[in-house]
Parts: C-alpha cells; sequence; structure tokens
C-alpha cells in the first residue's frame, strides 16, 4: 500500500466506561485540566494528526426518561464540555490539530462560528469542526425543552446551519479588510467587511462574524452520522469524515460518499474516510484475543441494551430476543446509524444485535494482537475499504498508551504515515502543506465576496 495514512485519537468529554477497572483509576480524573492536558501532550509527541474530544448533551432515555442503568453503571453519562478544553489543549502543544463536536441541533450559526474562529486562532490554525445532528437525541431535546424533530428533518436543519455558518466564515471578510494601520486610525475597511444575508428554511440572520479571519478562515470541516441523510451532508461539505461499521458496510458507505462528493463538484478524494477503529496490541495475539474476551465478559447485557437505547431509541431488551428487529422499532426518529446497519435480509436477531453491542458497541471488530499484527489488519480494512486512515478508541486497558508506544512506530517504520506532519494547520496535516483554506470546489467557496462578485 503507498497511501499514508491519517491518523486521529478519539476520547469522548465523558468518563470511560473503564472507570472501575483495577489499573484505571485515573480514567476518574476527567474533571482535572491535567488530565487532558497530558492527553494531548502524548498524542503530540507520538505525531497524530489530531485528537478529537467527542461530545453530546444526550443521555440514554427511553419514553422520556433516564435510564437507570445510565446513571448507576455510567453508561455514555458523566461528561465535561469538551469546547471549554480547547485553549488549554492549544496552549500545550504546537502542531496537534484539535477536533471537537457541536451539534447543529443545539448551538446557532453565529454561537459555533465565533468559536471556532477564536479557537483557530489560539490554536495557530488548528481546529476542526465535527458536525452532526446529534446522538440520543430524544434526551437532548427533552433537556433543550424542544420537540425532537423528525430525523431527516434534523439533517435539513444541519445544511442550512452549515451554509449559514460558512457564509459568516468565508464571507464577512475580505483578506485585505483588516488594517491595523495606526497612523490613519484605521481598523479595517469598512467597503471589505460585508454584512451577509441568509434567508433559509430554518436560520434567517443578517450581519457580520467581528472576529478577523483565522489560520483557516474555516475550521476544518468533520462530519460523524452514516444514515443516507448523513452521508449526503458529510458529501456536501465535509473534509473528513468518521465511520463505525463492519469492513463491508464500510466500504459500502465510503463508495457512496466519494460518488456522492464526486456528484456534488468536488472529487472523489474531496473527503478523507477514517474508520474509528480499536487497536488492542499485547505480546500476543492469543494475550490479545483473551483480552478483549475477558473485556466483553465484564460488560453485561442491560449495559449493552442501554448503549443502544443511546444512539437509537430503541429498547431492544422489549423486543423478541429470537427475531430480527421489527420495522416498528426501527423507525426510530433517533440516530439512524445503528438501526440501519442492523436491517436488510441477513439481519440479525435481537440477542445478536446485543451481543454485538456488548463486544464491539457502535464500532466494527478490534484489530487485535502484536503491532506488527494489529497494523498487517489496519492494511488489509484499508485496502477492502478504501478508506483514508483511521479514529483510533482508547481500548479499554491501556487508554491510548499502547497504540502510541508502539503501533504508531510501526505504521512509521513501514512508511504508512508521515514522518513530519505537513503545514502547521489541520487542514494542512490532512491535505498537505499550503492547503490552509478550503478548497475552490467547496460550497464554502462560492460565498467569498471575490466569488459573489463575480455572481453579481
Ligand atoms: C467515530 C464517531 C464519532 C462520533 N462522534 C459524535 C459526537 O461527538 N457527538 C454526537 O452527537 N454524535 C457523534 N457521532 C454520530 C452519532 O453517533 C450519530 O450517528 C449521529 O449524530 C446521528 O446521525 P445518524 O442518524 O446519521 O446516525 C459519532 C459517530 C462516530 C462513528
Amino acid at each position: 500500500m503507498t497511501k499514508q495514512l491519517t491518523i486521529g485519537m478519539f476520547q469522548s468529554g465523558a468518563v470511560r466506561r473503564t472507570w472501575n477497572m483495577a489499573g484505571r483509576e485515573t480514567d476518574r480524573n476527567f474533571t482535572d485540566l491535567e488530565y487532558w492536558t497530558d492527553l494531548a501532550r502524548t498524542c503530540e509527541a507520538a505525531g497524530v494528526d489530531f485528537l478529537f474530544l467527542a461530545d453530546s448533551y444526550g443521555y440514554p432515555t427511553l419514553n422520556s426518561t433516564i435510564i437507570p442503568t445510565a446513571v448507576e453503571r455510567n453508561v455514555q453519562f458523566s461528561t465535561i464540555d469538551p469546547q471549554m478544553l480547547m485553549s488549554a489543549l492549544a496552549s500545550v502543544t504546537r502542531t496537534l490539530g484539535l477536533v471537537t463536536t457541536v451539534s447543529t441541533m443545539v448551538e446557532k450559526p453565529p454561537t459555533v462560528t465565533r468559536q471556532y474562529r477564536t479557537l483557530d486562532h489560539l490554536s495557530g490554525g488548528r481546529m476542526g469542526w465535527n458536525i452532526v445532528t446529534g446522538s440520543a437525541q430524544a434526551a437532548s431535546a427533552l433537556l433543550f425543552g424542544e420537540p425532537l424533530m423528525p430525523h431527516d428533518d434534523r439533517y435539513a436543519k444541519a445544511d442550512d446551519h452549515v451554509e449559514l455558518s460558512l457564509k459568516y466564515w468565508e464571507g464577512c471578510w475580505e483578506d485585505d479588510a483588516l488594517k491595523m494601520d495606526s497612523a490613519t486610525g484605521t481598523w479595517a475597511d469598512p467597503a471589505k467587511v460585508h454584512e451577509i444575508v441568509h434567508d433559509g428554511p430554518f436560520f434567517s440572520a443578517k450581519g457580520v462574524l467581528v472576529t478577523p479571519p483565522s489560520p483557516q478562515v474555516t475550521p476544518t470541516l468533520f462530519q460523524a452520522g452514516a444514515s443516507s441523510a448523513g452521508r449526503e451532508l458529510a458529501a456536501k461539505y465535509a473534509e473528513a469524515v468518521f465511520l463505525a461499521a463492519e469492513s463491508k458496510a464500510l466500504a459500502d458507505q465510503i463508495a457512496d460518499i466519494r460518488r456522492r462528493a464526486d456528484e456534488n463538484g468536488r472529487g472523489r478524494d474531496a473527503v478523507k474516510c477514517l474508520i474509528a477503529g480499536t487497536f488492542r496490541v499485547a505480546d500476543s495475539a492469543e494475550d490479545a484475543l483473551a483480552q478483549h474476551q475477558a473485556q466483553i465478559e465484564s460488560i453485561s447485557l442491560e449495559h449493552a441494551a442501554t448503549l443502544y437505547a443511546y444512539y437509537t431509541g430503541v429498547d431492544l431488551l422489549s423486543l423478541d430476543l429470537d427475531r430480527a428487529m421489527p420495522a416498528s422499532a426501527a423507525n426510530t426518529d433517533s440516530g439512524r446509524t445503528n438501526v440501519e446497519r442492523f436491517l436488510g435480509p441477513d439481519a440479525p436477531t435481537v440477542r445478536e444485535i446485543l451481543e454485538e453491542f456488548r463486544a464491539n458497541g457502535v464500532m466494527g471488530k478490534p484489530f487485535l494482537g502484536t503491532p506488527e499484527e494489529v497494523v498487517d489488519q489496519a492494511v488489509a480494512m484499508i485496502e477492502a475499504t478504501n478508506a483514508d486512515g483511521f479514529l483510533v478508541q482508547p481500548d479499554p486497558d491501556s487508554g491510548h498508551d499502547l497504540f502510541l508506544t508502539r503501533v504508531m512506530p510501526e505504521l512509521r517504520r513501514r512508511g504508512l504515515i508521515k514522518d513530519e506532519l505537513p503545514g502547521t494547520t489541520l487542514r494542512e496535516h490532512l491535505f498537505g502543506e499550503g492547503r490552509t483554506r478550503l478548497p475552490d470546489s467547496h460550497p464554502g467557496a462560492a460565498f467569498r465576496p471575490a466569488n459573489l462578485r463575480v455572481l453579481a
């Protein structure tokens, strides 16, 4: 394989599931700043492209009520706000990309654009926005006192949100608008700072993003959520997408995203497709398998069902365990990725879905073995799916340590990752030196004042 992989490290603002395991006591320190700055420093030292901190306002509910197991066992429950960490992480790193999630259902475009622009300044152009419509939408809607919006409408709203956000980022400031000329006392040229006007189906606005352009102008755009509507959003706007499934499903999703990106005039390679994968590294394949098995046994079916309810709003334990999920249950208005992957002619039984969630959660099967073996498996996965890299999940025993200290050197030894990250911005890390801004083929480029003048 000749292509070099993009490597991101996954962590969420939530306390890790391993908080009560012997040897993982440090996972309880998720409210300490040092816990996060240490993680960022370690990721940077190993040379990964970025650290991604996932986030959601949701938690597991059924019938509009929190599931007690979620609280008792901490299933997708306690979290901090990752966005609050970002300036601290930027201050202790120099090259590491920093990616956070903000749901288009939660924050409005003026807030999102101002926050990311500020962080892009503070980090020297290393910020990425993971665009989601949000997991556990039912809980989130209740929390915000809003009705649960139908699934595809949420994506229509996301599209409108991103369009308006791009207008703010790309459309307000011409490149030479900021003068900061103390001799004339001119801060900025009013002829080169533009109010944008937007009248969309969900958002209407007229105004200016007052924070001047940051190194990337628009942060690098990520997306997660692989339902059909999610893939369409990714193909239109995302520069990188997070995907989690089995090899065949991943190959189908990636081919679909590339086809749709091409149809949108962006080209087949416009979107970096990153597989969310767990690497369990040990001194032998047998040890790795035994560790994985022990991990599965530590998780109850009730835990797995709570996790499934978090992602889908579906109560698997209320269904016949020996049949496939009935269409009535599958027709959920929560997240659909983890419903759609278990439908179709070869649909598993509900019990099999629970077992799959118990073993692997939303991820595909883990890579198990020595560093050499897991890299062999990872290469085979890239070849089978045509993906561009990995979003590495913490392994339950070592967190990220073994991946960073043992797998990264093996990837580097085989020339599968870059020796040095190109450029200084996150977009350059992903697409090469000099590519600090959105390419002209991205829909955001159409909102640049120079392009609007051409159209006028
Ligand atoms: C690796 C990965 C990371 C994700 N990170 C988030 C996240 O931080 N916040 C969130 O609400 N959803 C996240 N999602 C997506 C949700 O699980 C969910 O699929 C989506 O928000 C709902 O869209 P859907 O209906 O297309 O599934 C992530 C998904 C994957 C595969």
